[in-house]
């Protein structure tokens, strides 16, 4: 007997497939599975043309300009590296100094520490208790040494929206490019990479109910391509900027399910606002003294960080037993280490570890979110 799986409640993590973008993937590994490098026969031109028609589509719900600004990558993982790596390799003679800040995810974090071991300077800019990051801030600390700005659009492990627009402003009016990890919020939230002035956009298709392994990095309008140094070399794919066969099938899963995310977002977006206003609402009538990590209202639409204050989330995880839920983000939840995301936001270690993570999306229902709700707060009882 096949056993009972959980409600998935998770979807900052990874999301499921969607059905439609599985089907839009489907030819390209049955009948078009050309290699779009291949020009001398029709499996080749067919397989170019699909991918053209992926960054026409990528591009366009995204905001850029031209189909020319999209790179396919293996995810956001590697988007980012890109991106910083790339840069800070690229602009070398233009200075040696990169700005991020606290609560970015590990594969901003880590390669910046990388990059400050390769004698780079970083400054890595705090948050208030709500996570966001100020614009004031940001200007008092850019320098002429300043080559990258990268902040990411909205936050993993609380759903906190930086004010993206601001800060890309800041960046523009010094001429200094801006990044931004944008994995958790593309899909989620209008973005714009060209109207926000950004110059370099990092997605994943796993966090829009695409294909795990496929992302792309958007090069804004005003970037050069020249500014960008590759990690990888030995081929011309990508603009020589990411060489390797590219995935035809994972860029069309990318692409479908922007597409779909863009085409439904406003009505997913107030559909999950409301589901997890009433979860809020419900945890905080029945336990006493629980918080909202994160903005109160800057935030993912889906996502909902809660603090239970003197409970351990690892035994309140286990007493829920019929529900994915997470106490932190995927990358760190085994480690042991309280989140340094909300350590970030003034939070004790314990506090943080007192922390659960709960991620709503397409599939959720509403009876889901009640049945959540009241399990939530059985296990609380229990614990208590
Ligand atoms: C904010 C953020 N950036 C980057 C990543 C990495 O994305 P990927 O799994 O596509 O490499 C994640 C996923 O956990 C994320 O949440």
């Amino acid at each position: 007997m096949a056993v009972k799986l959980p409600v998935y409640l998770d979807n900052n993590a990874t999301t499921r497939t969607d059905p439609r973008v599985v089907e839009a993937m489907l030819p390209y590994f049955s009948e078009d599975y050309g290699n779009p490098g291949s020009e001398s026969h029709a499996f080749g031109w067919r397989a170019e043309e699909a991918l053209e028609m992926a960054r026409e589509q990528l591009a366009e719900t995204l905001g850029a300009a031209s189909s020319s600004e999209i790179l396919f990558t293996s995810g956001a993982t590697e988007s980012n590296n890109l991106a910083l790596q790339g840069v800070a390799e690229g602009l070398v003679k233009r200075g040696d100094h990169l700005i991020t800040q606290e609560t970015e995810h590990p594969s901003v974090l880590e390669v910046c520490s990388v990059l400050a071991r390769k004698g780079r300077k970083v400054s890595v800019l705090p948050v208030d208790s709500q996570g966001l990051v100020d614009p004031q801030q940001l200007r008092e600390t850019l320098s002429p040494r300043t080559v990258l700005v990268s902040l990411m659009a909205a936050n993993n492990e609380t759903g906190t929206l930086q004010p993206l627009a601001q800060l890309a402003q800041e960046c523009r009016e010094r001429e200094v490019l801006f990044h931004c990890d944008a994995a958790q919020a593309a899909g989620k939230v209008p973005l714009d990479v060209d109207a926000l002035g950004i110059d370099l956009l990092s997605v994943s298709a796993h966090k829009m109910y695409g294909p795990k392994g496929v992302g792309a990095l958007v090069l804004g309008e005003r970037l050069r391509p020249s500014s960008l140094v590759p990690l990888l070399f030995g081929g011309a794919q990508e603009r020589g900027l990411r060489p390797g066969t590219v995935a035809v099938a994972l860029a069309m899963g990318l692409a479908r399910a922007s597409q779909l995310c863009s085409e439904e977002l406003e009505v997913e977006s107030t559909r999950l606002r409301g589901l997890t206003e009433k979860l809020l609402e419900r945890i905080q009538a029945g336990v006493a003294g629980v918080d909202l990590n994160g903005h109160p209202s800057q935030r993912l639409p889906g996502t909902l960080n809660l603090l239970f204050p003197g409970l351990d989330s690892g035994k309140l995880l286990l007493d829920l037993p019929g529900f994915a839920l997470s106490s932190g983000s995927a990358c760190s939840s085994g480690s042991g280490k309280a989140s340094h995301v909300l350590t970030a936001l003034g939070r004790s270690e314990s506090q943080a570890r007192a922390s659960l993570r709960v991620g709503l999306g397409r599939f959720t229902t509403s009876e889901d979110v009640e049945r959540v709700g009241e399990a939530i707060l059985q296990a609380v009882d229990h614990l208590q």
